[in-house]
């Protein structure tokens, strides 16, 4: 299954960097050589991230929130 769109990247590459140690998406698709871009598949990667590391699914209020600026 694809998590992100916009890079392209799996539910089980996103899997095997949490297995090697990444907390959160953006240290998963770092190290994947990506970063995010819209940002719509963060929430999706770590619920994913925390399933394969067996940590308890993070509270709304501790999910991944990143802003982009707006185009003028
Ligand atoms: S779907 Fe992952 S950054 Fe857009």
């Amino acid at each position: 299954m694809i998590v992100c769109v916009c890079n392209a990247i799996r539910e089980d590459e996103v899997r095997a960097e949490a297995r090697k140690g990444a907390t959160c998406p953006l240290e998963a698709y770092k190290a994947l050589g990506f970063e995010p871009q819209c940002g719509c598949c963060l929430n999706c990667a770590q619920d994913i991230i925390d399933e394969e590391r067996g940590v308890a699914s993070r509270s709304k209020s501790s999910r991944v929130v990143i802003e982009f600026p707006r185009a003028a």
